[in-house]
């Protein structure tokens, strides 16, 4: 069997054109413009990179974009006192404090000081909590959007036999426990999993999210399983730089029903997400319903 690839570039493009839409007929029948703060303290490159991209597509779907970009020395009581000026701020629905953060500074307490409301990440420890007690919360958005592909893909999810590969807080956990919502018999995997291949094997869905190159070989896909590659692994490959995720494509292409590619599978649902996100929070935060497709 060769695998229907999953085109996460065109997917994510709908998501953020239903965003745009939305954000227009906010604007037009409410007046409202939701708002999105992105923090980032200190240079690390790739941060960077990640904070303007962030920047640029808040601003292309039509919400304003607030960036507060701190030196890497700034003190932890000063990144709490701008974080509770957002809090305050009307005109601010979603805040993202970008990590990784200088070590000086303690990332659970500056994740745990932004408002719930405003958690667009959904990292904060009540979205952990709500999420896994399946009530209304922010959900993280790599999760998120791999979800939404599972969803387009299969429709319901209801019965399959998924496997997490990888138990972070920011994809691992939130993806295990947004499947099992949609009602998956879930198991998450780790580096201490016995029998790890067959443990795969038996998947209707992997999602592979454990930030090591190529590590699910395609001979561990059952034949016609759906494949979710979240790694983005950065490497030199015939004198060239490129990306490569958690699983071996060029076998796993041959075994899966459908799969995901790095670059342009999962990558860029991250960002159309955390504007679903934050449409989500202004919506909420002005007792608006809900944008329909774009939450968990
Ligand atoms: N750094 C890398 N990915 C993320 C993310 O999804 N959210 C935040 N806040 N920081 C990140």
């Amino acid at each position: 069997m060769v695998a229907q690839v999953i085109d996460g570039k065109a997917f994510a493009a709908r998501v953020r054109a239903q965003v745009a839409d939305q954000v227009a007929r906010l604007k037009e029948e409410n007046g409202i413009i939701p708002g999105l703060a992105v923090v980032l303290v200190g240079e690390d490159p790739a941060s960077q990179v990640y904070v303007r991209s962030k920047g640029k597509q808040t601003v292309e779907v039509g919400m304003n974009s607030y960036e507060h970009k701190l030196d890497a020395d700034t003190s932890e009581e000063d990144l709490l006192t701008l974080i509770d000026k957002l809090n305050k701020d009307p005109a601010v629905h979603g805040i993202l404090v970008q990590l990784p953060l200088p070590k000086h500074l303690n990332e659970d307490l500056v994740i745990n000081s932004i408002d719930p409301a405003k958690d667009v990440d959904g990292f904060h420890i009540s979205n952990v909590g709500l999420l896994g007690t399946g009530q209304k919360s922010m959900v993280p958005c790599t999760p998120l959007g791999c979800l939404m592909m599972l969803r387009d893909y299969h429709g319901s999810l209801s019965g399959m036999n998924a496997v997490v590969i990888g138990r972070s807080n920011i994809v691992g956990k939130p993806m295990a426990q947004l499947l099992l919502g949609d009602s998956c018999t879930v198991t998450i995997a780790h580096s201490r999993t016995k029998d790890l291949p067959d443990v795969v094997r038996r998947a209707d869905i992997v999602v592979a999210a454990v930030g090591r190159l190529e590590m699910v070989p395609g001979d561990w896909i059952k034949e016609g399983a759906t494949v979710i590659d979240v790694g983005i692994n950065r490497i030199e490959r015939d004198g060239k730089n490129k990306l490569v995720g958690d699983v071996d494509y060029a076998s796993a292409v041959e075994r899966a029903g459908a799969i995901t590619p790095v670059p342009g599978g999962v990558g860029p649902m991250t960002i159309a997400c955390l504007l679903a996100n934050t449409l989500t929070a202004c919506c909420r935060a002005n007792g608006l319903p809900e944008p329909e497709g774009l939450t968990a």
